[in-house]
């Protein structure tokens, strides 16, 4: 991992959704000085980065990722000076923050979208990925069409409007002039635009991206190579001028994003990962009865494959995914967290996570979000007006409040040395005490059967040794363990046991244990 920048091989992470975050003010909306006044929440609870959603210019048709001008932030979250301002803050405070790139699309509503529906050829013409006839759809993708003075379809790639940039396609249609290489004028003019807003953000103090839909950029590229070697370009620029700069893909193929250059991928809800079994599916690993065998088979595996080349993280959740708290409760969301906090990669907890902020139901969808949206309602700070989130009436909030009068809140929970808070403090404290614990140091699974507990791996670094016990069912569960004693370090529940020959953790418990 020679080129990943050092800060990156003990960050933890924090990600924040701005629109629910913290309100300075008033109008329901989170915004940049809000996020400024609770940095030092952040920095306390041991996270030293911040991953933010999108905060550019944007009609908000998908919370932000629908891009209308990649130059300029939203003004309801504020200028970008106080964009600059929160860097300064930042890194005053030892913190680093990404921001969320969207390469492969923008908002109908941007200007090289609108250039590019004119009739005559201008510089924006192959900006997207237009077919020559309103008639034509795109191979196998969904589009845009009669809404342009151009004859054509766009395609899109997410929403139906967000037109999908045009990197080129990988294998070219020969019958189809439309569908242009890689390397084409107009496919190389798009991928320097993007190295162009990336110059504009580092420039200014930002220190990395989270990358959308990172793995889709050029189409017709089932195996990745195209957007492999596309990322490779990016990757020589940032050595360049950026090598500090830190890029994190949303890929779900860490072989494949490493390989581009990026330093970490994530592990996602969609994909090969099985992230699903250990906390979001019918019944989850950390809910006690599941199985987390094949989540195992294919973590080993990637981890193997991408050997030395850089991070895989597994989050606690983000914007795109169910709460944490809708599954895993209690001492099992205390469990899955050391979990999620001794596994290598660099940890991502979605704001809130930290205190157990529940999935609200039944609301109506705001922004694009439907399913999501319970997901993203305003964190819980206190038990004052709309949970310390903002001063506005509570009718203007974003999005509604979690309604339930025992909702968690971060002051109760400070005030509680047992809360979940706590527990997540302690346990980041723990990772940094400890390299073996850290994001480069190995793992090695000891015991990992199927559809049963516990789940147990050893970590090491720089000659230190640890292995680390979970068992979240209700039945004490043992495996074969050779050592006859084991030094407890940090416990969730209760100390493991050793004889004869096998380990025994109790039921409800978590252990990080020296061996002698
Ligand atoms: C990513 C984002 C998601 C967004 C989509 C389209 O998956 O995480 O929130 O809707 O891309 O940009």
């Amino acid at each position: 991992m020679s080129n990943m920048p050092e800060w990156l091989r003990t960050a933890v992470f924090y990600q924040i959704y701005p629109q629910s975050f913290r309100d300075a003010n008033a109008d329901g909306v989170g915004d940049f000085d809000g996020i400024i006044e609770k940095l030092d929440y952040i920095r306390g609870l041991g996270c030293d980065g911040i991953w933010l959603n999108p905060c550019f210019e944007s009609p908000f048709g998908d919370a932000g990722y629908d891009v209308a001008d990649y130059y300029k932030t939203a003004p309801r979250y504020g200028t970008n000076g106080d964009l600059c301002r929160l860097f300064d803050e930042a890194h005053a405070r030892g913190m680093h923050v990404l921001l969320d790139l969207v390469p492969g699309h923008t908002s109908v509503r941007h200007e090289w979208f609108r250039e590019s529906c004119r009739a005559e050829r201008n510089e924006y013409t192959d900006r997207y990925i237009w077919t020559d006839s309103v008639w034509t759809e795109p191979d196998g993708m969904a589009c845009i069409r009669g809404i342009s003075e151009r004859d054509g379809s766009c395609a899109v790639n997410f929403f139906s409007h967000q037109p999908a940039l045009n990197y080129g396609f990988y294998r070219p249609d020969p019958q189809k002039p439309w569908q242009q290489p890689t390397d084409g004028e107009g496919p190389k003019k798009t991928l320097s635009a993007m190295i162009d807003v990336m110059r504009y953000w580092l420039s200014l103090g930002c220190d990395g991206f989270r990358v959308d839909m990172a793995g889709s950029l050029v189409k017709h590229d089932e195996d990745g190579r195209g957007t492999v070697a596309l990322w490779k370009k990016v990757r020589a620029f940032l050595d360049r001028e950026f090598p500090d700069a830190a890029m994190i893909s949303e890929w779900g193929e860490p072989d494949k994003s490493l390989e581009g250059g990026f330093h970490m991928d994530f592990l996602l809800h969609f994909g090969p990962s099985h992230y699903n079994d250990l906390f979001r599916c019918g019944s989850p690993y950390f809910c006690g009865h599941g199985d987390a065998s094949e989540f195992v088979r294919r973590y080993t595996s990637s981890l193997e494959k991408t050997e030395g080349r850089g991070l895989i993280c597994i989050p606690s959740g983000n914007h795109d995914m169910d709460r944490l708290a809708r599954t895993v409760t209690g001492v099992q969301a205390k469990i899955a967290f050391l979990f999620l906090l001794t596994v290598p990669g660099a940890p991502f907890i979605y704001y809130g996570d930290e205190i157990g902020m529940r999935y609200v139901d039944g609301l109506a969808s705001v922004e694009g979000g439907y399913e999501r949206t319970g997901s993203r309602s305003p964190m819980q700070w206190g038990r004052g007006k709309n949970a310390g989130f903002g001063n506005s009436d509570a009718e203007a909030l974003y999005i509604p409040l979690d309604p339930d009068e025992n909702r968690p809140n971060v002051e109760d929970e400070e005030a509680d040395g047992d809360s979940l808070l706590s527990e997540v403090k302690r346990q980041i404290k723990l990772r940094r005490e400890h390299p073996a614990l850290s994001n480069t140091g190995r793992i090695e699974f000891l015991y990992a059967e199927k559809n049963a507990y516990p789940l147990a791996y050893i970590r090491e670094l720089d000659g230190e040794r640890l292995t680390v016990v979970l068992n979240p069912s209700d039945v004490d569960a043992s495996f074969e363990f050779a050592a006859a004693t084991a030094e407890v370090v940090y416990t969730v529940g209760g100390a493991p046991r050793c004889g004869d020959g096998r380990m025994t953790v109790p039921a409800m418990s978590a252990a990080v244990c020296r061996v002698m």
